[in-house]
C-alpha cells in the first residue's frame, strides 16, 4: 500500500509559490542562424542561463534517459512530460513494442488472440503512422506486425498511411511507401492480399489531439471505413508523389486519399467482421479514432456507417478511459506520479496550456492519467488553439494568454504550484518555417517573463525548464555539425525534435539562499526535476524517485 505522506525537507520551509514552466521544444545548441532560440530576442531565458550559474544547468531530454530504446532517439513531448512528472524512467511505448515483437509475446496475448478471429473470413486493417521517427509509431514495427500477422492466418490486408514530415524529413514519406509496397509486395506473392488502401498527411487527416479539430479525424473515418476521399490512386507511391505535386504540399498536410481498382472501387474500406490495428503505440494523437472506432455511442461527426469490427491498439491509449479495450501491448504502468503525491500532500495545483499542449501538463505530467485526482485542490485550464491553420501563420500562439493565466493563479494564491507548458518553440518548431520559428521562441520568453514577474511578486519560487529540444536547431547536420544540402543546393530544413539537452532554471526571491545545482549529477535528466520540485515544495521525494539536482549549503 502506498503511503503518500511526504518527509518534511530537513532544510527547505513549506508554502513557497511555485511556477514551473515547460517549454515546449526548447533545447540548447550552439549558436548559429539555424539556432532560432539563439537569434530570437529572448532576454529572459538569456538572463536566467547568465546570471545565476549555479542555478541553471542542462538536463538530458531524450534517448535512455527518457525511457526510449537507445541514445538516438530524439526527446518527445510525451516521454518528457511523463519523466518530468513521474520522477523516474519507464521504458516506453516504442521500446516495449520493440521488446512485445522481439520475444513473440505480442502474438499470445489477448489483442492479438482477439482480431485474429477476423483472419479466416475477414480483412485485417493496419491504421498508423508511417514513419520511422519513433514518436508515434515505427515502419520496421509495422513490417514485423506485417510478417507476424501474415504468418499467423491472416489473408487479406489493408494498410492506411498517415504520412509524416514531422517527426522525420519532409518527403520521406515517398521511400517510406516504397519500402511499404515492396513489402505488401512480397507478401502478394506469398498468396496474401495485401494492399495499401488509403492516406492522407498525418496534420489534415486522422492524427489531431486533444479535439482540437474533429474535422480531422473525420477526413481519415472517411477515407479508411468508407473508402470516400478526393483523391484516388493506383498505389500510396504514385497518390504521395503526385499530391507532393501541388504547391507548397508536404507530407504533415496532404489530401486525404484513397487506392482504387481497375474499376475505380476503393479496394479497402473497413467492413464488418474485420480486424483493424491503429499502430501507433503514442496515445495522444491516436485517441480520438480509437473513440470513433469503439464508441457505439458518438457525436462528433456523422459516422455515416458504423461497422462491427474487432478493433486493437497498438497500446491502450487511455488507462482510465479503458480505450481501447483491446490492445496489443500493455502500456507503462506509471504510478505514483509527483503530482499525485503533493496533492496527497496538500499541494494546491493549477496547471494550463493552450489545446494542442493541455494534455502535456495534465495527461502525461500525470502518468497518462485524465482528470484529477482531487477536484478540492486542482484546478486545470484549457485555453482553445487556433484551428485550421499552421502555427507558422500565428506563431505567437496562445503564449501571452497562457501567461496571463498563470498570473492570475500566481496572484490569487489559491495555489501552491501553477504550471504551464509554453507551447510555441515546438509548434512553430514543426512547421520548418525559420522566421515564423524566432518569432515564437520571442513569444515564449515573453510569457515566461510574465509569469517571472508574477512569481516575484509573491515571493514564489520559479522553475523553468523545457521537454525537449526543437527551436534551437531547425537543420539537417553531418556528423561534424554541419548543415547538409538537398540536390539543389538548399538546406535541408528540420521539422522534428533534436537530441539536444534542455534547460533547467531555478530561483525567485522564495528560493532560500543556500540552494544551488549539485554537481555530482552531470548526467541528470527530465526524471530529476520531480525530486527538485518537491524539495522546493519543502519536501523530500520518495526513495525510488531519480535523485534531486539541487543541494543546500549553509
Ligand atoms: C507531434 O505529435 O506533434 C509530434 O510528433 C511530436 O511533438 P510533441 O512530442 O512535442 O508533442
Ligand atoms: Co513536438
Amino acid at each position: 500500500k502506498t503511503t503518500w505522506k511526504l518527509a518534511d525537507h530537513p532544510k527547505l520551509p513549506k508554502g513557497k509559490m511555485i511556477a514551473v514552466v515547460v517549454l515546449d521544444g526548447w533545447g540548447e545548441a550552439s549558436p548559429d542562424k539555424y539556432n532560432c532560440i539563439h537569434v530570437a530576442q529572448t532576454p529572459v531565458m538569456d538572463s536566467l542561463k547568465n546570471s545565476a550559474p549555479d542555478r541553471w544547468r542542462l538536463v538530458r531530454a531524450h534517448g535512455t534517459a527518457v525511457g526510449l530504446p537507445t541514445d538516438d532517439d530524439m526527446g518527445n513531448s510525451e516521454v518528457g512530460h511523463n519523466a518530468l512528472g513521474a520522477g523516474r524512467i519507464y521504458a516506453q511505448g516504442a521500446k516495449l513494442v520493440d521488446l512485445a515483437l522481439a520475444s513473440g509475446k505480442i502474438y499470445e496475448d489477448e489483442g492479438f488472440n482477439y482480431i485474429k478471429e477476423s483472419f479466416a473470413n475477414n480483412t485485417l486493417h493496419l491504421i498508423g503512422l508511417m514513419s520511422d521517427g519513433g514518436v508515434h509509431s515505427r515502419l520496421d514495427q509495422l513490417q514485423l506486425l506485417l510478417k507476424g500477422a501474415s504468418e499467423r492466418g491472416a489473408k487479406k490486408i489493408r494498410v492506411h498511411v498517415l504520412t509524416d514530415g514531422r517527426d522525420v524529413m519532409d518527403g520521406s514519406s515517398v521511400g517510406f511507401a516504397e519500402t511499404l509496397e515492396k513489402d505488401l509486395a512480397d507478401l502478394r506473392s506469398k498468396g496474401i492480399d495485401a494492399e495499401v488502401a488509403s492516406g492522407g498527411g498525418r496534420m489534415y487527416v486522422t492524427m489531431d489531439r486533444y479535439e482540437n479539430d474533429w474535422e480531422v479525424v473525420k477526413r481519415g473515418w472517411d477515407a479508411q471505413v468508407l473508402g470516400e476521399a478526393p483523391h484516388k490512386f493506383k498505389s500510396a507511391v504514385e497518390a504521395i508523389k503526385k499530391l507532393r505535386e501541388a504547391p507548397n504540399a508536404n507530407d504533415q498536410y496532404l489530401p486525404p486519399f484513397v487506392i482504387v481498382d481497375e474499376s475505380g472501387k476503393p479496394v479497402g474500406p473497413i467492413m464488418d467482421g474485420d480486424a483493424v490495428v491503429t499502430f501507433n503505440f503514442r496515445a495522444d494523437r491516436m485517441t480520438m479514432l480509437a473513440q470513433a472506432l469503439e464508441y457505439e455511442k458518438f457525436d462528433k461527426f456523422d459516422r455515416v456507417r458504423f461497422p462491427k469490427i474487432r478493433y486493437a491498439g497498438m497500446l491502450q491509449y487511455d488507462g482510465e478511459l479503458k480505450l481501447p479495450s483491446h490492445y496489443l501491448v500493455s502500456p507503462p504502468l506509471i504510478e505514483r506520479t509527483s503530482g499525485e503525491y503533493l496533492i496527497n500532500n496538500g499541494i494546491r495545483t493549477f496547471a494550463c496550456s493552450e489545446t494542442v499542449k493541455f494534455g502535456h501538463v495534465t495527461f502525461f505530467w500525470n502518468g497518462n492519467r485524465s482528470g484529477y485526482f482531487n477536484s478540492e485542490l486542482e484546478e486545470y485550464v484549457e485555453i482553445p488553439s487556433d484551428s485550421g491553420i499552421t502555427f507558422n501563420v500565428q506563431p505567437k500562439m496562445k503564449a501571452l494568454e497562457i501567461g496571463e493565466k498563470a498570473c492570475e493563479a500566481i496572484l490569487s494564491r489559491k495555489f501552491d504550484q501553477v504550471r504551464v507548458n509554453i507551447p510555441n518553440g515546438d509548434m512553430v518548431g514543426h512547421t520548418g518555417d525559420i522566421e515564423a520559428t524566432v518569432v515564437a521562441c520571442k513569444a515564449a520568453d515573453d510569457a515566461v517573463k510574465m509569469i517571472l514577474d508574477a512569481i516575484k511578486e509573491v515571493g514564489g519560487i520559479y522553475v523553468v525548464t523545457a521537454d525537449h529540444g526543437n527551436a534551437e536547431d531547425m537543420v539537417k547536420r553531418n556528423k561534424k555539425g554541419e548543415p547538409l544540402l538537398d540536390k539543389d543546393g538548399k538546406v535541408q530544413i528540420l521539422t522534428s525534435h533534436t537530441l539536444q539537452p534542455v534547460p533547467l532554471a531555478i530561483g525567485g526571491p522564495g528560493l532560500a539562499a543556500g540552494v544551488k545545482f549539485r554537481k555530482d549529477v552531470p548526467n541528470g535528466g527530465l526524471a530529476n526535476v520531480a525530486a527538485t520540485v518537491m524539495n522546493l515544495h519543502g519536501f523530500v521525494a520518495p526513495d525510488d524517485y531519480e535523485t534531486t539536482l539541487i543541494e543546500v549549503v549553509d
